[in-house]
């Protein structure tokens, strides 16, 4: 299978509209060693033509013009993108959707939590039935796998992940099942694995048996501290509280990969204010040692 990174920043992107912060600078004005990040998107294939969305960016756009196997190929309308999986209904995983308009019914894989918050908070799935229109499917909560249609060769396993649905959420300080997921990826012929969880907050058993079981792993690299966007001045928000566990400290994601089994490991989903972002920061250094990659925008997964 190929995994095509579309976007590897979190909510905002790097550099962000309106951020000044120590990366964001540093990146505007050509100081620092790093790339710019679109927001949090990855597109999954088995044959290089049909593709899987794993949510759809505000940056949507510029992703898919930046990746040509994904694009119309017969036809005057044509897309590679046969289905979408929200992960969660978070501002950066689903307000791609509009941009997807001007295409056929959405084949839309999410958790009930998710189709709520998408029909009522911010309720895309209603405005875009004078559109496109969205057919939504219903995705397990009990570790339980499925298979979609035009995807072929590959299976999904989706569980509840503790993390955080969003500020517009009734459920932000009231967790159901089901507002975050974890998804595995299984390509039925080779029975290989990745798991794929963006937002993270908790380490719970079963996430980490999905994460002993892969081959390739991309999960929440949102935040180095617990208390980053605090320190710099941004936001008294802590980083577990809005449901990303951080890289550093005790039990952090450094601590948690340590624990899995020699495979590849691949953070994800990264914030502007994190300084693995500068390839030259110690922390960086720290990430590589420990055998640990950061994604990046156009990065290519194959196994
Ligand atoms: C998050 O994952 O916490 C989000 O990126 C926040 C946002 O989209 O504003
Ligand atoms: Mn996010
Ligand atoms: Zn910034």
């Amino acid at each position: 299978m190929k995994i095509r990174v579309l976007g590897s920043g979190a909510g905002g992107g790097f550099p962000q509209w309106n951020c000044n912060c120590h990366n964001c600078h540093r990146l505007r004005h050509q100081e620092m060693n790093g790339t710019a990040r679109t927001q949090s998107s990855i597109a999954v294939s088995s044959d290089d033509r049909n593709w899987l969305l794993f949510n759809t960016s505000p940056d949507i756009r510029a992703q898919l013009e930046a990746f040509p196997a994904i694009q119309p190929r017969e036809g005057v309308r044509d897309t590679g993108i046969k289905a979408i999986l929200l992960i969660d209904s978070q501002i950066d995983h689903t307000t791609g959707m509009l941009m997807l308009r001007e295409g056929k019914p959405l084949q839309v894989y999410c958790s009930e939590m998710v189709r709520q918050d998408l029909s009522t908070g911010f309720p895309l799935f209603k405005m875009l039935e004078d559109y496109c229109t969205v057919e939504h499917h219903p995705v397990p909560l009990d570790g339980g796998s499925f298979t979609i249609p035009g995807i072929d060769d590959l299976r999904f396993y989706s569980h509840p992940l503790k993390s955080k649905a969003p500020p517009y959420s009734p459920h932000r300080h009231a967790p159901h099942d089901g507002d975050n997921i974890g998804v595995v990826i299984e390509q039925i012929s080779t029975g290989k694995k990745v798991y794929y969880a963006p937002g993270l907050g908790e380490i719970e058993p079963h996430v980490m048996a999905a994460m002993q079981d892969a081959d390739c792993l991309l999960v929440d690299g949102t935040f180095w501290t617990d208390d980053e966007m605090e320190q710099q001045g941004i936001s008294p928000k802590k980083a577990r509280e809005i449901g990303h566990l951080p890289q550093s400290g005790p039990g952090g994601m450094i601590e948690v990969l340590d624990g899995v089994h020699e495979t590849r490991k691949i953070l994800i989903h990264i914030n502007n204010t994190n300084p693995i972002l500068d390839d030259d920061s110690a922390q960086r250094r720290q990430l590589t040692e420990a055998g640990i990659e950061v994604a990046c925008d156009g990065m290519e997964i194959i196994l």
